[in-house]
């Protein structure tokens, strides 16, 4: 049961993350902990400002809602218009996926060799209040697809570094990797 005020929500949760990577520094416990506090934060869809709400037309929308002041992690809307995925891509760091509205489907990928990139298992479907944790400890490689064709989605992202600063890499299904840094979307 919430008692704070829906505009406090992501301030507290930040606080609370903070607090959090001042005591633990083991990869497992973060993804563990910060886990619990991200589905704490989508189990209310009531704090999420509209300007970071907002789909593209084009391609999906990832908006900062935080950035550490030590980089230590970052906060991101991700928003999905009907239909709209990413490519295949990593991520580096531990990073925890928290489904604010709507679903989304997570399709893992491994390495079967130097250049073969194959599904490894089934797509993930996220339901509304789900969160799921990747990191190079337990599975770096997905692609995410918004589960609907006529809705937006909307995902709250916790990644342990300032993840749109971070040198990565997309995929393409034949496993050539492209380096990409991600940026933030402007607000609209
Ligand atoms: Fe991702």
């Amino acid at each position: 049961m919430r008692t704070e005020h829906p505009e406090h929500a992501l301030q507290h949760f930040i606080e609370r993350v903070a607090r959090r990577l001042d005591e633990q520094s083991d990869e497992a416990a973060i993804r563990r902990d910060v886990g619990a506090l991200l589905a704490d934060l989508v189990a209310h869809d009531d704090w999420l400002p509209a300007s970071h709400a907002q789909p593209g037309a084009d391609r999906y929308r990832q908006y900062l809602l935080h950035r550490d002041p030590q980089a230590r992690f970052s906060v991101v809307s991700f928003v999905w218009g009907p239909g709209q995925a990413t490519p295949i891509h990593d991520h580096t760091v531990w990073g925890l996926i928290g489904v604010l509205r709507g679903a989304e489907l997570s399709q893992g990928y491994r390495f079967a060799g130097p250049s073969q990139l194959v599904p490894a298992g089934a797509p993930v479907r996220l339901e509304r209040g789900a969160v799921d944790a990747v990191s190079p400890s337990v599975g770096d490689i997905h692609r995410v697809t918004n589960a609907f064709d006529d809705r937006t989605s909307i995902s709250i992202h916790v990644y342990g570094a300032d993840i749109g600063a971070v040198e990565r890499s997309v995929y393409t299904e034949d496993g050539q990797r492209r380096s990409f840094v991600s940026g933030y979307s402007p607000l609209p």
